[in-house]
């Protein structure tokens, strides 16, 4: 079955309003005829300019995270109605960054995916291993933790309105992408954990993107596997020119 390709910036702590309303005016025109998905998630203070520069394009913005919670006592949070507001159409959830420095385990995880699933808004779940796990040869037993508790209790409809992004912990920030080899062979593993749970119907849908220090350089190589159906981008997605020429990339090879 063809699934949909999906290229997801992810700009982190990056890209103030202003520089955001810059980028996405100048990305636009340049990915007009694009085939793919081309989403990006800029930081929450900047969702509203990076979707009024997209308003009318096939550019969609998103977050890269949200609370579990619809509204109340939380200071500092940002709710699911906020960023709908703002012109978010989906949202980041579990990156490695917020499993790690901001202690999201795979329950508050699961909370968050429910809620924005509620709300409409699409979800990217995002799994990975460590170094140090997949050393100790643990990488299929966390991946199958972080997905069978992400979405626990799902129904296969709800689990077709989720998209997953496998990100090594060691492949992100560091240069040091997973062979185009060891990311198929992890995303069949998270495809086939999908079909025991959810069926062959449900997994064969569920779009999973590759993430890890992707560039211009290694996009081909990557999503050209079989079961790679995009990518979530931190570092290349920052420049106009590298984030469309892996756009570009992508759709010469995917044709
Ligand atoms: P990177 O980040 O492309 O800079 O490695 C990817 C991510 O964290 O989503």
């Amino acid at each position: 079955m063809t699934r949909s390709i999906y290229i997801v910036g992810n700009w982190k702590m990056h890209m103030a309003a202003g520089e955001t309303r810059a980028f996405v005016e100048s990305l636009v025109p340049q990915v007009s005829e694009a085939k793919v998905h081309v989403w990006i998630a800029p930081p929450f203070t900047s969702i509203e300019a990076g979707a009024a520069a997209a308003k009318g394009s096939a550019v969609r913005i998103g977050a890269q995270n949200m609370s579990e919670y619809p509204k109340g006592a939380y200071t500092g949070e940002i709710s699911s109605e906020m960023l709908k507001e703002a012109g978010a159409d989906f949202v980041i959830l579990g990156h490695s960054e917020r499993r790690s420095h901001f202690h999201e385990d795979d329950q508050m995880i699961h909370r968050k995916l429910k809620w924005a699933l509620k709300e409409q808004l699409k979800p990217i779940l995002c799994v990975g291993e460590t170094q140090e796990e997949r050393d100790r040869e643990m990488t299929r037993k966390v991946l199958e933790r972080q997905l069978g508790e992400g979405l626990k209790d799902f129904t296969p409809d709800e689990v077709k309105q989720v998209l997953i992004a496998y990100e090594p912990v060691w492949a992100i920030g560091t240069g040091k992408t997973a062979t185009p080899e060891i990311a198929e062979e992890t995303h069949h593993l998270c495809r086939a954990f999908l079909e025991k749970n959810w069926g062959k119907e449900t997994a064969e849908q569920i779009a999973i993107l590759y993430g890890g220090s992707v560039k211009p350089g290694n996009i081909r190589d990557l999503i050209t596997q079989p079961n790679i159906d995009g990518a979530l981008i931190g570092g290349a997605s920052l420049e106009v020119d590298s984030l469309r020429d892996i756009i570009k990339f992508t759709e010469e090879v995917i044709k």
